[in-house]
């Protein structure tokens, strides 16, 4: 694995990352972009852009079956992304990685399937968290309308913090399957999936980890972690939109009905049956996003040129800076400050709706999140519809975190 040059002597050389990203250099209302939309979707280095263009110049053909160079040549690409996805998450093997849209499609996919099959009569158990994304919500919610599954909601405490022990009480002998996020999209609450997995599984009941951010963020090994499905998606991980991925223990994704059917999906089709291909093409049906794909595994191997601990190290510093600053700021309360979280920093400003503090900020160049965040049960816990959230990369600065601050300031002299 080739290691980053900003990186090399040891040292983490934002400008020289920054360089990698040419949107960064823009400059918004005549002021320097500063981007803190990431945990939404991330910026895009060049070695990515370079990567989707090389695959259309010169791989590009469909992919799988084909007879001739180029169809080979894609065919090498699109499974050696397959291969990065693997060992990005150490999954045991490349059979065991479905790619899909995004991680949206990939819970979909789990609960149209899997789900449903474990949904036998009214009254089985979903186990969620109040932190869910509604990708993580409604897919179980249509077991629910249409099954009479019910839905158990995990706590967290006014901090931001998983509730373990709460979490366990929940589980019954009637719990059909665990849904949960690794990383709140929101707080930025970091769970203890592991132990949710280890608690879950005592009782025999599949977990399906929603890893959205937390694969961005935290090394993740699925086979330490123990979990049955875990799903991410590339968009936030620096990588093309259109292609995400799901991780699922092979013997699930052997025993698990088709999704969606079409091409590349089947073994044999005859007028009155039709058999199905083996995982993971049984889960991917019709010309996948090839190069997307290939797109996503150059961005997992600039992540990891990096390293996760870097990045982390880096994004810790942010977190730690921006909130200390904006602590300073009298009219703003921070939500989320469980002990163990992401580089996600979300906010209310006193007197203000976020939707008028974020486009106030954005005149200087400051892109933040303002709204539901799709996580409408999250924000009723605490009494709110809406909020702003600045989430952290590891291309920003503690230049831009004081250029968030004096915007607020000035945000905050406006409606205060
Ligand atoms: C925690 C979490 N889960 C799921 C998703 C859905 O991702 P996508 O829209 O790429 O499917 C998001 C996106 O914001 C998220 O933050």
């Amino acid at each position: 694995m080739n290691v980053h040059p900003a990186v090399s002597n040891g040292a983490y050389d934002v400008a020289r990352i920054r360089a990698d990203f040419p949107i960064l250099a823009m400059q918004v209302y005549g002021k320097p972009l500063i981007y803190f939309d990431n945990a939404a979707s991330a910026q895009k280095p060049k070695v990515v852009l370079d990567r989707l263009n090389r695959a259309y110049t010169s791989e590009y053909a469909n992919v799988h079956r084909g007879l001739h160079y180029l169809a080979n040549t894609a065919t090498e690409a699109y499974e050696g992304a397959r291969e990065k996805v693997r060992a990005f998450i150490n999954a045991r093997r490349p059979e065991e990685i479905v790619f899909t849209r995004n991680a949206t499609e990939a819970i979909n996919l789990v609960a149209y399937t899997f789900g449903r099959e474990r949904i036998k009569a009214a009254g089985d158990e979903i186990v969620l968290s109040i932190m869910e994304h509604h990708s993580n919500i409604v897919p179980w919610n249509f077991l629910r309308e249409r099954h009479g599954a019910v839905i158990k909601w995990a706590p967290v405490d006014d901090e931001g913090n998983f509730l373990l022990d709460e979490f366990e009480k929940l589980l019954t002998p009637r719990t059909k399957i665990v849904a949960i996020t690794h990383m709140s999209n929101m707080l930025g609450t970091v769970v203890p999936v592991k132990e949710v997995v280890r608690l879950a599984h005592a009782r025999g009941i599949p977990v399906l980890i929603d890893g959205a951010q937390s694969a961005v963020h935290l090394d993740i090994d699925v086979v330490d972690l123990d979990c049955d499905f875990y799903t991410f998606t590339g968009h936030k991980l620096y990588g093309p939109t259109g292609i995400g991925a799901l991780y699922g223990k092979h013997e699930h994704l052997t025993a698990m009905r088709p999704f969606l059917g079409g091409g590349e999906m089947i073994r044999e089709v005859f007028e009155d049956h039709i058999t199905y291909g083996d995982p993971p093409h049984k889960f991917e049906a019709g010309t996948p996003a090839i190069v997307q794909a290939i797109g996503l595994g150059a961005a997992l191997d600039y992540v990891s040129s990096i390293g996760k601990a870097r990045i982390r190290a880096h994004e810790g510093g942010l977190i730690g800076y921006a909130t200390e600053r904006l602590r300073e700021i009298n009219s703003l309360r921070i939500l989320g400050t469980a002990k163990d979280k992401g580089p996600i920093l979300s906010f209310e400003m006193k007197g203000a709706h976020p939707h008028d503090v974020a486009t106030v900020i954005d005149r200087a160049g400051v892109a933040v999140r303002a709204g539901t965040h799709c996580v409408m049960p999250l924000l009723a816990r605490y009494g709110l519809t809406a909020s702003c959230r600045a989430s952290f990369a590891l291309y920003n600065t503690r230049e831009e975190v004081d250029g968030l601050a004096q915007a607020l300031i000035k945000a905050q002299s406006i409606f205060a």
